[in-house]
């Protein structure tokens, strides 16, 4: 026997044994073999099956688990899946899982996407991509975890783009129940009967891990959905809480727009009371084959007056770059050895999992700008092209120095690169709020908001939702638009999400001058404009006076892990009416958002039980019905939950040390939860060591009363000057 033909049989045999060591047989579910339950954090069981691979999510997780917080929860005493009952397939291919589920489980979640909601009876495969065009699971911001309606989630711990089958299988254990029954016993007559879905009724998830040996399963518990999702991200070190300014108005200027063009749009916007504390840039550092130096070019003659000029007007700003680093940067030669052996547009690809490679980026950030007053950055192109036959990025077989080859680096490289730029602030004992194009598992704690190239407004909103199932934030940023209805539709939507953005990367106008693309970078402007750009102002202005309102919703994300937008499964679960509802969003603790359309002047909205309050009109509506919904152009349908304080503050322009919120408390119902209001500087992390206060605001007879408890002693951001009911 040939040496090659003995390898082979040797491989086999040993595959073999593998197969009967993990129970592999037709007619019985796979065993789960050697494995170990340890409770992790209250209410989360980890299962370690195997030896699960080094290079995953919970290897480089940063922020430990918020174990005080995750106590506070409703307990929860038991694993809610059997770790027994997880089968276990181990092969040359990977492992692959079997987790089982009952029927009539809703599951959601695989991170956040544009195209998915609703997961039972589908595939989804955790790949990240830029090109959000399918339901296969590609998105910026996959996660290998899901919830269920039955109160529970799972988290398998794995970098690799891992295939979940939502009860789609059909294993052969027996003789399936309606064998032989299939169109009553008759034989097809069409092919509609002959290809018609079948019904599989649940059995498990079906997870495929490639390339891995082992793996840990967390067992996350509710007891229902939302705590399922709080447990998730409090399990991830809870949710981010941003800068304050970080909640106002972001605006970019065009890449073609220079020092002095950018100078003047910001003054423009003070001298036009358009609100803004965030203006982004372009600073031309991406060289002729569009990796970056780094170097500010001649666009910006002078980068420090634009800086402090900005700062003096009240401005933050931010950065756009990417990683991937070009031979002229005074970064490529100390980053050569911290880099994977793939070029990508001729830069490097740092490898941001090792603290050499991590320290160099951000040394080298902090010294150049976040010492000289940027306040952040955009990280772009740090996602993939899993679809496309020409991709950019680097390839799956990449090696990089930490070990990681490339399809786990473009898993975990969104929250490596996320915690990279964020620990240059962090040092300096501040924080910041960046955007990002791709992010990943764990990854609650990351001051940073999802972008995309995509631009369908009905997806933006299905990301808002689906957002909230995997700790990120999503940004629906507003480009041009076909229509002055469609503007401030995008608007509305923006003004109700984590963070609001005009994007005019590619306008050199603000749009509300011109919506058109091409008039507006040929300086054509629409006739009254004027008339455009007020009705923008007072949306945005709608914005700041929620600001109070989004800093507790945010401040509540980092202390119980809700997300500040979430899907309606997440607050209502044993609402069947909410399970497939992708088209509305709460909103912090109280607020439920239905955007319009273009073209659309009304539509439905379902209300679920309860009361609820129209927020312009302040009409009482009863819940668990639906209702038809009108509203004019510079409205955006929103209800207020019954028993509800909401505060809203007179608009500011921009966020400052000495903002002080003036703020006036709606009263919705007659006995409303108490709101508490966060206190602090707003800007630094002297929040985490107790520098913070709790402002509760209750009603009760007739009369609204305040109290203050907490560590912080600087000037309060609110004043109180009126409650009113309605
Ligand atoms: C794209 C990015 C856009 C914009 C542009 C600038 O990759 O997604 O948001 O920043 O680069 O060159």
């Amino acid at each position: 026997m040939s040496e090659r033909a003995l390898r082979g049989l040797i491989q086999l045999a040993m595959l073999l044994c593998l197969m009967l060591s993990a129970g592999v047989a037709i007619g019985r579910p796979p065993r789960i073999g050697e494995y170990s339950v340890e409770k992790v954090a209250p209410g989360v069981w980890r299962v370690r099956i195997g030896e699960p691979e080094k290079g995953t999510p919970t290897r480089f997780q940063e922020t430990p688990p918020s174990r005080e917080a995750m106590e506070r929860l409703a307990a929860v005493e038991q694993p809610p899946v059997k770790p027994s009952a997880i089968g276990v397939k181990v092969s040359g291919r990977g492992i692959a899982l079997e987790i089982p589920l009952e029927p009539n489980e809703q599951l959601y979640g695989l991170g956040m996407n544009l195209k998915t909601f609703q997961l039972s009876g589908s595939k989804k495969t955790v790949r990240v991509s830029d090109d959000q065009t399918t339901a296969l699971g590609d998105s910026h911001a996959p996660a290998p975890f899901y919830v269920s309606t039955r109160g529970y989630g799972v988290y398998v711990d794995t970098a690799r783009y891992a295939s979940f089958y939502f009860g789609n299988l059909d294993a052969v254990r027996d003789v399936p129940p309606d064998a032989g029954n299939v169109n009553g016993g008759a034989p097809a007559t069409s092919t509609a009967d002959l290809y018609r879905p079948r019904e599989l009724n649940g059995q498990f998830v079906g997870v495929d891990i490639p390339a891995a040996r082992g793996v840990d399963v967390y067992l996350i518990g509710g007891p229902d959905m939302r705590g399922a999702v709080q447990r998730y991200n409090l399990f991830s070190g809870g949710g981010c809480l941003p800068p304050l300014w970080g909640l106002g108005v972001w605006y970019r200027g065009s890449t073609e727009l220079g020092q002095k063009e950018i100078e003047s749009l910001l003054r423009q916007f003070r001298e036009r009371h358009i609100p803004c504390d965030v203006m982004g840039l372009e600073p031309g550092w991406h060289t002729h084959s569009y990796s970056c130096s780094f170097v500010w070019s001649d666009k910006y003659p002078a980068p420090e007056k634009l800086v402090s000029g900005a700062s003096e007007l009240g401005y933050k700003l931010n950065l756009w770059e990417h990683a991937f680093t070009h031979p002229s940067s005074p970064l490529y030669k100390p980053l050569l050895r911290w880099s994977g052996d793939y070029r990508v547009w001729g830069g490097l690809v740092p490898d941001f999992a090792t603290p050499e490679g991590r320290r160099i980026f951000a040394d080298y950030h902090g010294r150049q700008f976040a010492e000289k007053g940027v306040s952040g950055f955009k990280l772009d192109e740090c996602d993939h092209q899993p679809l496309s036959a020409t991709p950019w990025s680097y390839p799956e077989q990449t090696a990089f120095p930490s070990g990681l080859d490339g399809e786990q680096m473009h898993r975990l490289v969104g929250p490596l690169y996320q915690q990279t730029m964020a620990s240059i602030y962090r040092s300096r004992g501040q924080r910041t709020l960046g955007l990002v194009r791709a992010s990943g598992a764990l990854a609650a704690s990351l001051p940073f908001a999802l972008y995309s190239d995509a631009y369908d407004h009905r997806d933006y909103v299905r990301a808002i939702a689906t957002s909230g199932f995997g700790g990120v934030l999503w940004c629906p940023e507003v480009r041009e638009a076909g229509s002055l209805e469609e503007f401030y539709r995008r608007v509305e939507t923006a003004v109700f999400s984590a963070v609001t953005q005009i994007d005019c990367w590619y306008l050199k106008n603000p749009p509300w001058k011109q919506i058109d693309k091409d008039l507006n970078n040929s300086g054509k402007f629409m006739a009254g404009w004027e008339r455009t750009e007020a009705v923008s102002r007072k949306l945005l202005e709608l914005r700041m006076r929620l600001l109070p309102y989004l800093y507790a919703a945010f401040a509540d994300y980092r202390s119980t892990g809700v997300p500040p937008t979430r899907a309606l499964v997440v607050d209502f679960p044993q609402d069947p009416n909410v399970r497939a509802i992708d088209d509305q969003y709460l909103f912090g603790p109280s607020l439920m958002v239905a955007p319009l359309w273009t073209g659309e002047k009304k539509r439905t909205v379902y209300l679920p039980q309860g009361d609820w309050y129209d927020f312009w009109t302040h009409e009482k509506l009863s819940g668990g019905r639906k209702i038809e919904v009108t509203k004019p152009l510079d409205e955006i349908p929103v209800f207020v939950r019954g028993n509800t304080l909401l505060p809203l503050a007179e608009p500011v322009e921009f966020v400052s040390a000495q903002t002080q919120f003036r703020v006036t408390v709606g009263v919705f119902g007659a006995k409303p939860r108490k709101f508490v209001l966060f206190d602090d500087d707003g800007v630094s992390l002297d929040f985490e060591k107790g520098v913070q206060s709790r402002l509760e605001l209750s009603w009760a007879d007739g009369r609204g009363t305040m109290s203050t408890t907490g560590g912080y002693r600087g000037p309060s951001r609110y004043k109180i000057v009126g409650w009113k009911a309605y």
